[in-house]
Formats: C-alpha cells, sequence, structure tokens
C-alpha cells in the first residue's frame, strides 16, 4: 500500500459486512487510500473489534451493527453516517451466507435464508443509502461470486443470489445513472484464508483442485477484492457502470484440461 496515493481522499464509505474477509480487506484498502470508512456487520463485538484493528493500523474508522435483512436497521445506519459525514460518496454490499449442501437436502428455509442475506440485503443496503448519497459521484459495488454465471453443486442457494445480485447490479445502475450514480460489482475468485474459501474446500485436496483449475494457479488475497473496489469507486472509472469485475483469477475460465 502506497501511503502518498490518496485517491480517495475524504470521501465517505460505507463497506457491508465487513466484520473479516474480504470486505474488511476492501475496508482497509478504501481507507488506505484516503476514505473515511464506516464499516457494518451484525455481531457488535466482530465489528468493533475489526474496527479496533483498522484503527490501530492509522485508518478513520466508524463502525455500526445491524442485519442487512433488516432494511430498517441499514436506513437507520445510513442517516447516521450521512447526518455525522455528509453525503455518501461510497457503498460496497458484500454481507453473504454460503454453506455446502445438495439441492435435495436444503431445506426451504435454508434457500431463504441466503438469499435473504444476500440478494435481499444487498437490495435493502442500496435503497438504505440511496437517499443519502453524494449525486453525482457516488460509486456502488457489490460483491458477487464467479457462482453468478457458472452453475456449481451444491450451492445453489448461494448461486442464484449471486446471479440475481448481478442483475440487480445492471438494473439499478441503468435507473440511478442519470443522477451520476454508478453501480458495479466485484466477483471474486478464491481469496486465501478467507470464511468463503473455507467453506467451499473442505479439504487440502479440494482446495489444490481449485486452485489448480484456475488460470493464474495461486489463491487471491482480500488487497486484489480491495484494489478492484477502490478503481470503481475512484474517479479513474467514472464512465464504468453496470458492469461485473471479474477479479477470479480466471476461475469462470472453467479450465477442463486442469491437472487433478
Ligand atoms: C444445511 C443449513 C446449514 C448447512 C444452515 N442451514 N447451515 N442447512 N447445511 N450447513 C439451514 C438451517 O438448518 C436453517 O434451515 C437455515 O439454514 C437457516 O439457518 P440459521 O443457522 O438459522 O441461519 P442464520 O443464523 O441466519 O445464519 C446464516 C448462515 C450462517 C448463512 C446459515 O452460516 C452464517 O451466518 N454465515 C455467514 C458467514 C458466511 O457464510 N461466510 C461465507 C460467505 S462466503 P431450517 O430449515 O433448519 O430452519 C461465500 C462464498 C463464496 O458466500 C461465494 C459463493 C457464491
Ligand atoms: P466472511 O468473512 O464470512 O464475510 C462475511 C461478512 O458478512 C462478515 O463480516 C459477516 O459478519 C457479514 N454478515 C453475514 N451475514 C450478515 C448479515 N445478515 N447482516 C450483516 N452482515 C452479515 O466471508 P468472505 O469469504 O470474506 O466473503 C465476503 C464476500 O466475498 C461475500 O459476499 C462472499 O460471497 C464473497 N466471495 C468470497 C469468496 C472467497 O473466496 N472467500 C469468493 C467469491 C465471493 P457478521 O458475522 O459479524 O455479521
Amino acid at each position: 500500500m502506497s501511503p502518498t496515493l490518496q485517491c480517495l481522499s475524504g470521501r465517505n464509505a460505507v463497506v457491508v459486512g465487513a466484520s473479516s474477509g474480504i470486505n474488511l480487506g476492501v475496508a482497509r484498502r478504501l481507507g488506505s487510500l484516503g476514505a473515511k470508512v464506516a464499516i457494518v456487520s451484525r455481531s457488535s463485538e466482530r465489528i468493533g473489534a475489526a474496527a479496533d484493528v483498522l484503527r490501530a493500523d492509522g485508518l478513520e474508522v466508524t463502525h455500526h451493527a445491524g442485519d442487512v435483512r433488516e432494511a430498517a436497521a441499514m436506513q437507520t445506519i445510513m442517516t447516521e453516517v450521512a447526518n455525522e459525514k455528509g453525503p455518501i460518496d461510497i457503498v460496497l454490499s458484500g454481507a453473504a451466507g454460503n454453506f455446502f449442501v445438495p439441492a435435495a437436502k436444503m431445506s426451504p428455509n435454508a434457500f431463504k435464508t441466503v438469499i435473504d442475506i444476500d440478494l435481499i440485503g444487498t437490495f435493502n443496503v442500496l435503497s438504505a443509502a440511496y437517499p443519502h448519497l453524494k449525486r453525482p459521484g457516488a460509486a456502488l459495488v457489490n460483491i458477487t461470486a464467479p457462482q453468478a454465471t457458472r452453475a456449481m453443486p451444491m450451492q445453489a442457494h448461494a448461486c442464484a443470489a449471486k446471479a440475481g445480485i448481478e442483475m440487480l447490479t445492471r438494473c439499478l445502475a441503468l435507473e440511478w445513472g442519470v443522477e451520476g450514480i454508478r453501480v458495479n460489482a466485484v466477483s471474486p475468485g478464491p481469496i486465501a484464508d478467507t470464511e468463503g474459501l473455507a467453506r467451499l474446500a473442505t479439504d487440502a485436496d479440494l482446495a489444490d483442485r481449485i486452485r489448480g483449475a484456475l488460470a493464474l494457479p495461486h489463491f487471491g488475497q482480500c488487497i486484489d477484492i480491495g484494489n478492484a473496489v477502490a478503481w470503481l469507486c475512484s474517479d479513474a472509472a467514472s464512465f464504468v457502470t453496470g458492469t461485473t469485475i471479474d477479479c477470479d483469477g480466471g476461475m469462470r475460465l472453467g479450465n477442463l484440461y486442469a491437472p487433478q
């Protein structure tokens, strides 16, 4: 991280789902580029601990506890952030839940739970932010996954949710572009040392197979996703909206000839 590059200096960012993993890495990256960052997740303990870590690194951070499944909670948080810091420049929506279960054994509530967190949660976050967004200039980024376009076994709920998020991204980009609001998505591939990868690569053999099937045969880092999000939120991407950046090491290419 360059201490001198401050391309997001003074921007007011809200990062949702940021108590751990990729989104915490995104919050760190936005903060390191000069943004004032509000981080959000369900657990007040976890989000408070994450904020302490970022503050210890010298970043300007506030934290808020709320469940993305509760629209009113998201509205309260966005209002608090805007009242305290002014119009919101950047929103990252990345809260998600995932677990391996074959569709035949997936209960309706298991399917609904993931749709509620990932897809409806993303709508709740963005619609709560909407009245408080900087116009023109706000940049919204949703976190999806290669599962949005590639069917994968035992993840029907997450695949459907992420596909929905990509379409929601395009629809909101279309409707809100006239106000100078850009809406994009980033699709991470497998990212090292994250809960998401731990849930998908359940043993070392499977981890090796997933890694070997990438065009770039190594797992990504949280900062790779932070960099992609930062670019989308920066002035360098001022004519980019309604798209998904695949930051996935080529996972979507689906290498059928990968060595086993
Ligand atoms: C089968 C399961 C299950 C499992 C939960 N359920 N875990 N079914 N196998 N392993 C079912 C429950 O039985 C219940 O259905 C329903 O799902 C809701 O479960 P709860 O435990 O009540 O839900 P909740 O407390 O709200 O927790 C949500 C959660 C949990 C998604 C289940 O795992 C969570 O909080 N996850 C957040 C962290 C996370 O998942 N991180 C990874 C994101 S990564 P019934 O019918 O019994 O009521 C990611 C990876 C890559 O998304 C991208 C891929 C697209
Ligand atoms: P993670 O560490 O489990 O992050 C998920 C975050 O979402 C946590 O901060 C969690 O915090 C929060 N969260 C979960 N449910 C919530 C809810 N209902 N309301 C508010 N916050 C909630 O997982 P990760 O692996 O870093 O994944 C982060 C994002 O990247 C997800 O969107 C995931 O789908 C995507 N992704 C990950 C990978 C990967 O390789 N890891 C690959 C592709 C896509 P609390 O528990 O405190 O609420």
